[in-house]
């Protein structure tokens, strides 16, 4: 079937044309297109995410980017089995202009193709099923799925690919979240997370011993404002050298190193105790090329038989394809998503 999906969660506006096929034990999925209009220059000279700007920008780009989906045989709109659209979470204001966006084509293309579907998406749902984008990657169950975004951090342990239980979160910022907040306090532009790794790449990681926070503790929960507080503490005592490069660069590498010793850490604990198969990670933060390769790296020096996933990073960060395999296994699934905003909707 072909899906037709639309994400509009936070500052990214994307729209996907994905056909998909199978059933819920094997589905597979071809991109056929897949474009995401960013609108980072717009946010950045405010350092983060302006809710009204993110939604006047979702407002303006939609349309263009449904245009440029479809200019090359118009034919093809009538051909769409599936409208998906992400409904959760994210700002509410932006997530209603894909929804209200989503809900008028439906109207209008069910006229004349009486089959069409809409149905909502869990952002979530997006980030944890990305890996089904690459048709190499093969899921072996039990497995451990690390969610790693500018909103959240969740550790899941899946059975299979709809039975999955939290098995911890973070109590306080997100791990993309303290990116940003650090990337700021080193007047590093928005989004941080990529601009942190590259700085990261002239530091030393173990220059400055800050904090792994929760990392002793038994559960498989996360808390990074801690650390972000830790980085402030530093920079502030080290006040009259902040313009050194140097310093920033060994802030940026030992910051990361912290963060990802502890998400590894939990991550590889929980592989080892539930005696997993595979661990999938996703989300914005996994695009990082530290935490890619550390990863793989402790895979390997501990010889654990575990097959790692990682999506290639176009699918790590927001996009729509992940939201047209979300959709699919909720049809799949006969899941049903109001069709509202749902500003905290969780997985
Ligand atoms: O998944 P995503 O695109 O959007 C959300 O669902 O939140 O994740 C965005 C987050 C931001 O906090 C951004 O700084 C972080 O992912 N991020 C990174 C990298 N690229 C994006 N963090 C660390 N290293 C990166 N290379
Ligand atoms: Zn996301």
């Amino acid at each position: 079937m072909k899906i037709l999906a639309i994400e509009t969660s936070c500052d990214e506006t994307a729209i996907a044309l994905v056909e998909a096929k199978g059933e819920l034990k094997k589905p597979r999925f071809k991109i056929l297109k897949n474009l995401v209009a960013s609108q980072i220059k717009i946010h950045r000279p405010f350092g983060g995410i302006v809710p009204n700007l993110a939604k006047r920008e979702h407002l303006k780009n939609l349309p263009i980017l449904f245009q440029k989906i479809f200019n090359i045989r118009t034919s093809d709109v009538l051909n769409i089995d599936l409208i998906a659209v992400t409904v959760g979470p994210g700002l509410e204001p932006c997530l209603w202009t894909g929804i209200n966006f989503a809900k008028e084509i439906y109207k209008e293309l069910r006229i004349k193709n009486k089959e069409l579907r809409i149905i909502g998406a869990n952002h979530l749902d997006g980030h944890l099923y990305s890996n089904l984008l690459n048709s190499k990657s093969y899921i072996l169950y039990p497995a451990i799925s690390l969610i790693v975004s500018g909103g959240h951090t969740i550790l899941l342990l899946m059975k299979d690919l709809v039975r999955y239980k939290k098995l911890g979160e973070t109590r306080d910022d997100a791990v993309g979240e303290s990116f940003d907040k650090v990337a700021r306090l080193l007047g590093l532009p928005y989004p941080g997370g990529p601009e942190i790794e590259k700085l990261a790449k002239y530091g030393r990681q173990t220059a400055i011993d800050f904090p792994r926070p929760m990392i002793n503790q038994k559960n498989y929960d996360f808390s990074f404002s801690g650390l972000k507080t830790s980085v402030l503490y530093y920079l502030r005592d080290q006040q009259l050298k902040t313009k050194n490069y140097k310093l920033k660069a060994n802030v940026a590498a030992s910051f990361q190193s912290a963060a990802f010793d502890v998400l590894i850490y939990k991550t590889l604990r929980a592989a080892k105790e539930f005696k997993t198969r595979s661990i999938l990670v996703s989300g914005g933060v996994a695009s990082n090329n530290s935490l890619r390769n550390y990863l793989k790296l402790r895979i390997k020096n501990l010889e654990l038989r575990i097959n790692l996933l990682i999506p290639p990073k176009k699918f790590c960060t927001d996009n729509a394809a992940i939201i047209a395999v979300a959709g699919y296994i909720n049809y799949l699934q006969k899941k049903k998503h109001h069709l509202n905003a749902q500003g905290n909707l969780t997985i």
